[in-house]
């Protein structure tokens, strides 16, 4: 098939260098994660979704999410709320912390943020959710994405008759992940709908759901007419999913992925500090080390270490040739020094809101 995953497009006034967008997820997608897909390709990445509520009481866990590094860009900051005062000043946060896009979330299905009147919910409401984009757009010169399910209940269709209305208030791009809230995970993306979508709005799409492959990366991108596709489960613990997607189809060696999941840990003790991220890392250490590359005993004693020392420890036992391959890394990959820093963030400009 010939599509050129490498081709660049743009999103409002923003150029994407590839069609491989890495997704937002929630409790995955720290730093270390997308700094880590824009190495293996995505041309795009964006923060997990941020509460805007929580930027609304300057909550110092929320404050954390509007980190960026240098090398992140292009990256896009997801938000999500219920209320479009709050929604649009959330947005000036968003941009202030360095964004280049700012995109909405209407497809979180889990109840604690339904029951608030965001997420996926809103797709039930169009006049509102217009509102919210609207009052986002009106915010901010950096161009607004949505991303959304097909709609709430199974087999719906609302994402063909809202997309459009989100495109009117205001919205640069789309992003379809058509399963419906309620099947959460379940079921398969139903990517005919994207195709549907692609015709019916002038503004790029992004195909989401059960892209695990370059395979079927192409043919979703050829079937659909989407700009790009996105990456989330797949690329867990696994950015040579990303690459074998752009082309280059190579396992990892053992020493690889233990010298990727050390650069990881370093990089998230740096964003969480040591007593979060020690418990925050224990799921990736199934991702990276899982799909056959270690045995199963290796990844349950890791979890039951005490320290990320004796895991540091363990893990170059295990692969000691990982040592240089992090040391190449650790010089490849670039000191986040030009991180724009909280303290930086003009919280005070936005006070009272
Ligand atoms: C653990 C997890 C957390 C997620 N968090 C978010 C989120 O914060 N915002 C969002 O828009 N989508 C979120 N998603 C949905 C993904 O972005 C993506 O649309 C979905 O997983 C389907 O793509 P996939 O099959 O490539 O995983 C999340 C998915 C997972 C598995």
């Amino acid at each position: 098939m010939n599509i050129d995953l490498a081709e660049r497009w743009f999103l409002g006034g923003v150029e994407i260098p590839s069609r491989l967008v890495l997704a937002p997820m929630a409790g995955v997608s720290v730093q270390a994660f997308r700094r880590q897909g824009r190495r293996y390709g995505a041309g795009l990445v964006c923060s997990e979704m941020v509460s805007v509520a929580g930027i609304q009481h300057r909550n110092e866990r929320t404050l954390g999410y509007l980190r960026v590094a240098a090398d992140e860009h292009p990256l896009a900051i997801q938000i999500f709320g219920s209320e479009p005062s709050a929604m649009a000043e959330a947005t000036r946060m968003v941009a202030a912390a360095g964004a280049d896009i700012v995109d909405v979330n209407f497809g979180c299905p889990v109840k604690k943020v339904t029951k608030t009147g965001a997420g996926a919910s809103v797709l039930d409401d169009p006049d509102h959710a217009c509102r919210l984009v609207s009052a986002v757009a009106e915010a901010t010169e950096l161009p607004v994405s949505v991303k959304m399910r097909r709609g709430v209940q199974d087999g719906s269709r609302t994402c063909l008759e809202v997309g459009p209305r989100l495109v009117e208030a205001g919205a640069a791009s789309l992003t379809l992940h058509p399963r419906s809230a309620k099947q959460m995970y379940t079921g398969s993306a139903d990517h005919s709908l994207t195709a549907e979508l692609v015709t019916l709005v002038d503004v790029p799409v992004i195909a989401s759901g059960d892209i695990v492959s370059r395979a079927r990366a192409q043919s979703v991108l050829a079937t659909t007419g989407a700009a790009a596709v996105m990456v989330g489960r797949a690329a867990q613990g696994n950015p040579w999913a990303l690459r074998e997607i752009m082309g280059d189809g190579r396992e990892p060696s053992r020493e690889e992925v233990v010298a990727e999941l050390l650069l990881f840990i370093r990089e998230t003790v740096r964003e969480l500090g040591e007593q979060r991220a020690f418990g925050f890392l224990k799921k990736f250490y199934g991702w990276y080390l899982g799909r056959g590359r270690f045995p199963r005993p290796f990844k349950q004693e890791l979890v039951t270490l005490p320290s990320l020392a004796d895991v540091e420890r363990r893990l170059l036992a295990a692969a000691p040739g990982a040592r240089f391959v992090l040391e190449r890394l650790l010089d490849e990959v670039p000191d986040p020094e030009d991180e724009i820093l909280l303290d930086a963030l003009p919280i005070s400009l936005y006070g009272g809101g």
